[in-house]
């Protein structure tokens, strides 16, 4: 590449050697005769001060087009900066305005609110926060496959246009050739026959159903892609398109399942905060004070565990007033997930043995006739950020749990035979991308954590 980065010039000695800057004007500041321009490149959270004499012939002929956003190209020498706040700048002798910026660029001003900066997805990349939680979001993805690599899972890649609705909940985006304006409304009406793939589909909310297949095919597998969910809330934690990581493992029970989503949130958590200290202060002092030091103790302590059953016990027992009343059987709210990891177990909480009835039909029955084998890992802040579970391995109950949940054992016919031939316990979890982004940012809003966030209406 014909240039170094503002990361790459940054790193070298600041000796009085000839270096090209690239990038865009963050600020420019005058004093005296000095001109400071701020140049960065979202490459790093830093940036470097290029210094000109505002009297230099070439410097005011430019002046016009050196405004906040415009591209330029410096030379200079790289030296020991005076000033601080950084150890080099470029002491500037040539300058080239690759593009300006017209004077209706949004990112002017030196604040703007969230809400604001969603407005403009295309350009809040160049703001320092957004830049700072892009560059997790990659480091990230990178540490998921590495930690799966490193322990014999193999990655999958399946489908996003599915026929089976995983979690059951019919929360689906319809795909489909059919002309919209000639299909009957009513549900039942429509010959899928004729549509583009002879059946309904639709875009998957979970890879988990094929991911099985796979993992009693290799033993160890996981998955990572965007899935789809066609709900209508408007939360700051939900998304209706989303990445999961689904690991899924043979010969394996609910326990090292959860040995393995603890692990796993650890790893992360220590590698982050040894791998990515700027962003990760960056966070502390801009986002969420006390961060790294809150990060820093989950990644080296054990989560609680606890089953659904004492949770609710505990949380009737607090005397809270809870919007959502608590008692057994309900579905745990963000309120009461919130109070749980925060004010009761101030941790992270594994919850294990729902009831049977809140939860998705591949969940294998614990032996009370009540409860299965699911797990949520929640944590402070968010509430929950991992489900998973051990599957139903036996045929005969699998088909049992399907008719309860109104599902057509006829339509799951190959998620059957994985139980007709050579069947063995097996379990995963889905761990939701953004949701762990939002948690080590510490960002409130998950819109703000994905680049193009699409949630209801976005589009309107
Ligand atoms: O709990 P969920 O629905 O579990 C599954 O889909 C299982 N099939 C996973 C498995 O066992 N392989 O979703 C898993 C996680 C949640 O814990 C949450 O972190 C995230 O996905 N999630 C969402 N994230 C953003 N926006 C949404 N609308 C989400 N719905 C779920
Ligand atoms: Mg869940």
């Amino acid at each position: 590449m014909k240039y170094l980065s503002v990361k790459e010039i940054i790193e070298i000695e600041p000796d009085g050697k000839e270096v090209v800057l690239t990038g865009w004007i963050r600020t420019l500041r005058e004093s005296k005769n000095v001109v400071f321009l701020e140049i960065g490149d979202g490459s790093t959270t830093k940036s470097i001060q290029a210094v000109f004499s505002s009297n230099s012939e070439m410097f005011s002929s430019l002046r016009h087009e050196l405004g906040t956003g415009a591209s330029v190209e410096i030379t200079g020498r790289l030296v020991i900066s005076p000033g601080q706040g950084q150890s080099s700048e470029l002491q500037s002798e040539k300058l080239r305005v690759i593009g300006k910026a017209d004077s209706d660029y949004v990112l002017q001003k030196k604040r703007h609110s969230f809400d604001f900066l969603r407005t403009v997805p295309h350009l809040r990349g160049r703001t320092n926060t957004f830049g700072a939680i892009f560059r997790l979001r990659s480091f990230l993805s990178m540490a998921v496959h590495q930690y799966f690599s490193e322990r014999g899972f193999f990655l999958v890649h399946t489908p996003i246009i599915t026929g089976s609705d995983c979690e059951g909940a019919g929360e689906m985006f319809q795909v489909t050739t059919l002309p919209l304006h000639e299909v009957p409304r009513a549900e039942g009406l429509t010959d899928y026959s004729q549509d583009f793939f002879g059946a309904k589909a639709s875009l998957t909310v979970s890879g988990q159903l094929e991911g099985e297949a796979l993992a009693l095919a290799l033993r160890r597998i996981y998955t990572f892609g965007p899935t789809f969910r066609a709900e209508n809330s408007n939360t700051a934690r939900h998304l209706s398109e989303f990445w999961m990581i689904e690991p899924e493992m043979a010969f394996c029970d609910i326990s090292d399942n959860m040995e393995l989503a603890e692990d796993f949130i650890r790893v992360l958590l220590q590698r982050t905060l040894a791998e990515c200290p700027d962003e990760m202060e960056f966070f502390d002092s801009r986002i969420a004070p006390g961060l790294i030091k809150s990060l820093d103790k989950v990644a080296g302590s054990d989560f609680v565990k606890m089953s659904y059953t004492e949770a609710v016990d505990r949380l009737r027992d607090s005397g809270e007033a809870f919007e959502f009343p608590v008692s057994w059987g309900c579905d745990l709210q963000s309120e009461h997930e919130k109070f749980l990891t925060e004010k009761i177990c101030q941790s992270p909480v594994i919850l294990t043995d729902y009831p049977a009835e809140i939860k998705a039909f591949y969940m294998k029955d614990n032996a009370d006739g009540k409860t299965v084998r699911a797990m949520d890992v929640l944590v402070p802040r968010l509430g929950e950020i991992i489900g998973g579970s051990e599957r139903e391995n036996d045929i005969l109950a699998l088909k049992g749990k399907m008719i309860k949940a109104g599902l057509n054992p006829e339509n799951y016919r190959r998620y059957l035979d994985l139980r007709k031939y050579g069947s063995v316990p097996h379990a995963g979890f889905g761990l939701g991308f953004e949701r762990l982004i939002q948690y080590v940012t510490g960002m409130q809003n998950i819109r703000d954590v994905i680049p193009y966030p699409r949630t209801p209406r976005i589009l309107d």
